[in-house]
């Protein structure tokens, strides 16, 4: 059975950096008992990978190949590269602004799709990135595109790498968020844009709590329960 005939249910939660798509995606899933697939950490796995073994981040094949040798494992907080921990160092920026430019190449997309698919299972998959509800899983049956203000992504992310002891300077990350957003939205692949049966919702104003309750209620609302 591929994952395009597959009878577990998917949610969707697409949206630019720092939407806070990977929080909500995880309560959501908390909520649901399903399993929670955060594929922007494949595009930064990829990245730190093709760091550490030296290869040229511009040759597109070369970095498709890296993608398609990844050995990782998701273990609760824990993502280990050939068998270690690094979690924290893929939230850097340096890997996440490689990861965005290598998102670019159709070749590592590709690569990558497989092993995203790969996530659906029972109970069923909340999946959060860029194109899941487009690219991925276009069959969802709920897809969210997760926006907020840049602003309030850039001191959320401020906070975030702050907190996980890296240092960050607020004008720098709003340039960078900036930069990001311009190229996942207009690059020719899977761009960053919402389905056409996707639910836009601000999160610029809500809290997280109040955002996985916009998710729920939507799911609600479709006819599921909205509880495990
Ligand atoms: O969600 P994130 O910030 O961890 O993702 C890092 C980069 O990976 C992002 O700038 C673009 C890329 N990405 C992508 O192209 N498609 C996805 N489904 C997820 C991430």
């Amino acid at each position: 059975m591929n994952a395009l005939s597959s009878p577990f249910p998917v949610i969707t939660i697409d949206g630019p950096t720092a939407s806070g798509k990977g929080t909500i995606a995880h309560r959501v899933a908390e909520a649901l008992g399903w399993t929670v697939l955060d594929s922007g950490a494949l595009y930064r796995l990829t990245a730190l990978a093709v760091q550490r073994q030296g290869v040229d981040a511009d040759d597109e094949n070369a970095v498709a190949r890296v993608a398609e040798q990844l050995d990782v494992a998701f273990h609760g907080d824990r993502v280990l590269l050939s068998g270690h921990d690094v979690a924290a160092l893929i939230r850097q920026e340096s890997v996440g602004n490689l990861a965005s430019k290598i998102a670019t190449y159709p070749a590592l997309r590709k690569a990558l799709l497989d092993r995203q698919r790969a996530f659906r299972m029972a109970p069923g998959l909340v999946a959060d990135g860029r194109d899941m509800g487009t690219v991925v899983f276009p069959d969802a049956a709920l897809k969210i595109f997760l926006v907020a203000d840049v602003r309030a992504r850039a001191e959320r992310r401020c906070k975030q790498l702050k907190e996980k002891g890296f240092s960050a300077n607020l004008s720098g990350l709003l340039e960078d968020m900036r930069a990001r957003d311009e190229r996942d939205r207009t690059r020719a692949t899977a761009p960053l844009v919402a389905a056409a049966d996707a639910k836009t919702v601000d999160s610029s104003c809500l809290s997280i709590d109040e955002t996985v309750e916009v998710v729920l209620d939507f799911w609600s609302s479709l006819g599921f329960s909205a509880t495990q």
